[in-house]
């Protein structure tokens, strides 16, 4: 049996108190966004994060009033207008139709903040996105799974933390050389995904020196997890220089095709395996052992490479011979291994570092 009431509400004293209590703590809630230490939680490290944090503050200070009202009500309402033990089984309670107040209110009020949240997001994103800064142009590039970075007048690709000058505006261009990656500054506020053949932008200026992680937030295979690398804000646009120029000559002879496209012809005979030796011990003993082939670390051990005849053929097939041994640190390799080794950019291998290692390991026998 449905029992049949009238469909009036009476809100009683409760209602009101209850009201009065989410009145302050809504309140509440909006003064302590408005002056929530959020640059104290995460550094604004450039232009627009100021804003960003403005805007989140703002959405914030928002979504809380509603989750206060949404949940309080939820809460009071649940409990106030419970199941009596004397109501019939089945019973329903009031039936509230056709509301125009209240209608037009929950419309009008949330048509408001998606306009105000929309144009507040579109000024920023008109920073980021399309109002040219005429600053230092850099790229980056997604690798599995490192970033790297190309500057204008640097040959190839600069393989360690991004170097930026305070206070210059900068225009940064992304994208991949394999997967989808992507590039985010926590401290910026900024990302962007890295998609192969295709440029996305980020315009800002660094405000705050220091170092900042930049993480990879797109799944990109094994390694994504352990893809993150540094961008440094260097203090003084003189330091900046000097770490400027010195990639400038450390990659003089380096090719500026991405990724180097292989079989350029390398002056093997000119190698000297002393020198190699020296940048093995740097570039390479991280996951080659000097040791048989099947000593891994990562990668396969190198001894004897050019003279094994249990592999008388390099992990690609090719014959192992001085010049497929130079194809292989120009081009890098995947295969089955867990991580890719780097290509000769990558690895920031001149090429007279190429010929030095191929002559230190045809030495190794
Ligand atoms: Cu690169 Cu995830």
């Amino acid at each position: 049996m449905v029992e049949k009431r009238e469909p009036v509400v009476r809100l009683e004293r409760g209602f009101w108190i209850i009201t009065a209590v989410f009145a302050v703590l809504s309140i509440a809630a909006v003064v302590y966004w408005y002056y929530a230490p959020v640059s104290s939680w995460l550094p604004e490290g450039a232009k627009p994060a100021e804003e960003i944090d403005e805007l989140f503050k703002f959405m914030a200070a928002i979504a809380s009033v509603l989750f206060i009202a949404v949940f309080g009500y939820l809460l009071y309402f649940s409990f106030t207008f419970r199941a009596k033990k004397s109501d019939a089984a089945g019973a329903i309670g009031v039936q509230i139709h056709d509301h125009h107040g209240l209608e037009l209110w929950w419309t009008i009020i949330p048509a408001i903040l998606v306009v105000v949240l929309s144009a507040l997001s579109v000024k920023i994103w008109y920073q980021i996105q399309i109002q040219p800064n005429n600053g230092l142009v850099v790229e980056s590039i997604g690798h599995q799974w490192y970033y790297t970075f190309r500057y204008p007048q640097v040959h190839g690709e600069i393989t360690d933390a991004m170097h930026l000058p305070v206070n210059e505006p900068v225009t940064l261009n992304v994208t991949s050389a394999d997967v989808i990656h992507s590039f985010w500054v926590p401290a910026f506020r900024l990302k962007a995904d890295m998609v192969p053949g295709l440029i996305n932008t980020l315009r800002f200026t660094p405000t705050l020196p220091g170092t900042y992680k930049i993480i990879c937030t797109e799944f990109c295979g094994t390694q994504h997890a352990e893809m993150n690398q540094q961008v440094v804000v260097v203090e003084s646009k003189a330091k900046w220089e000097a770490w400027y120029h010195g990639w400038q000559q450390k990659n003089a002879n380096v090719s500026d095709a991405l990724p180097k496209a292989g079989g350029g012809t390398i002056a093997l005979a000119s190698g000297d395996p002393k020198a190699g030796q020296a940048l093995f011990a740097t570039k390479c003993s991280g996951c080659h052992a000097v040791g048989p082939f099947d000593q891994k670390i990562v990668g396969p051990g190198l001894k004897g490479i050019l003279d094994d005849p249990k592999h008388p053929n390099l992990v690609d097939g090719a014959p192992a011979n001085p010049a497929d041994v130079a194809k292989i640190l120009q081009n890098g390799y995947k295969g089955d291994y867990p991580v890719a080794m780097p290509n000769q950019t990558a690895n920031g291998l001149s090429d007279k570092d190429i010929a030095n290692l191929v002559a230190y390991l045809g030495s190794l026998k």
